[in-house]
């Protein structure tokens, strides 16, 4: 097998769509690091899912709607960002690129969105909001050790992150058999840099089970919101909501925003995919707080489809960061715009002239 490619100085004139920087990432990983990226849970049904299951909700055009002075604009939880797409969290970007997160952030800033900061960003998260022009939230793992957490949302604090992104849907990793197979592991020089210092857990039981292994044990309940939600007067976002209890159990709890997620078909695969997810979620909110929603957005269509049942925005997660390893922060910012293009001209044959028009008027059912 031949060695990586290095990153594209420039971005090839035939990159059309965000899927084309695939196989233009893929060259420029080594296989196991494109098997922890790119791939799933089990069978990896899910991952599948999350795409296909978008090219079932039909568009339905509107003509003649007076669409002057359009825009994507989008308010969320006191950011004004030019369009309702977002980063998403994800872990090491040095993995991918020499720059890793320091280029994503600065890709964020020219297109005027938001970076989800992952806890296992590979740059400490004071640097990267150092280098910063785009507003940022920290994805946060509650982690075994709860002085260390609060000590990690105080850093944030500090470093001006504005709101905090729990995610509570893998209080362990999923069965990940591609990336197994692979033997994907960290290199050297490459780690969780903002979780330096942390008590480990006691190591589990012989035999690699999980029932009795003190990472269970220890993981997040919702009294642990609770303790979180006394913690900081940041906003609380609970990433990998799913089901409708949980949803409404979240606003009670005084949750500030939601995001509808199966962790990008890495956790239990077998999972719907999350814009089929999204309605019931959505019902159950009633517009209490806002929804975003992630997992499988390739196009502005999809970006669409996902206002239209319910989302006020969407993050993305494997598009951007193929485009962070084929051609850096210039690759990410492309990404960005595609699906900005993409999204606008969806609006504009559905006839929706701002993201507020946006409702299942435009499904076909
Ligand atoms: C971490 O959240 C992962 O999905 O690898």
């Amino acid at each position: 097998m031949s060695a990586p490619l290095p990153p594209l100085a420039s971005i090839p004139p035939d990159v059309a769509a965000v899927s084309d920087y695939e196989p233009l990432a893929q060259a420029r990983m080594s296989a196991a690091t494109w098997a922890y990226f790119a791939g799933g849970a089990g069978d990896e049904w899910t991952l599948r899912e999350n795409v296909a299951a978008f090219a079932r909700h039909r568009l339905c055009p509107r003509a003649l709607r007076d669409l002057r002075g359009g825009s994507t604009r989008t308010r969320l939880l006191g950011l004004d960002l030019a369009a309702p797409i977002l980063l998403a969290p994800i872990a090491f970007h040095r993995l991918l690129h020499p720059e890793g997160e320091l280029a994503t952030v600065l890709a964020a800033g020219a297109m005027e969105t938001a970076m989800v900061v992952s806890t296992q960003a590979s740059v400490r998260l004071e640097d990267i909001a150092a280098r910063a022009q785009a507003p940022l939230w920290f994805q946060l793992y509650i982690q075994p050790d709860r002085a260390f957490t609060a000590d990690l949302v105080r850093r944030a604090e500090q470093a001006g992150y504005r709101a905090l992104v729990v995610t509570v849907d893998a209080p362990v990793n999923g069965m990940r058999n591609r990336e197994q197979r692979a033997g994907f592991a960290l290199p050297p020089g490459i780690g969780p840099v903002n979780l330096q210092g942390m008590r480990l857990p006691p190591a589990g039981p012989p035999g690699g089970l999980l029932f009795g292994n003190p990472l269970l044990e220890m993981a997040p309940r919702w009294d642990d919101l609770v303790w979180l939600r006394g913690l900081t007067r940041l906003p609380i976002i609970l990433k990998g909501i799913t089901h409708p209890d949980d949803a409404r159990q979240a606003v009670a709890a005084g949750m500030d925003g939601l995001v509808v997620s199966n962790h990008g078909g890495r956790t239990l695969d077998g999972m719907p995919a999350s814009i089929d997810l999204l309605p019931p979620i959505a019902a159950a909110v009633g517009g209490q707080i806002p929804i975003l929603l992630d997992g499988g957005i390739r196009r502005g269509t999809d970006v669409l489809r996902g206002l239209a049942l319910g989302a006020q925005a969407v993050l993305i997660g494997r598009p951007y960061i193929f485009a962070l390893a084929a051609a850096g922060a210039p690759g990410v910012a492309h990404v960005i715009r595609i699906l900005r293009a993409e999204l606008e001209l969806a609006m504009a044959l559905t006839g929706c002239r701002d993201v507020n028009a946006i409702d299942a008027s435009i499904l076909t059912g």
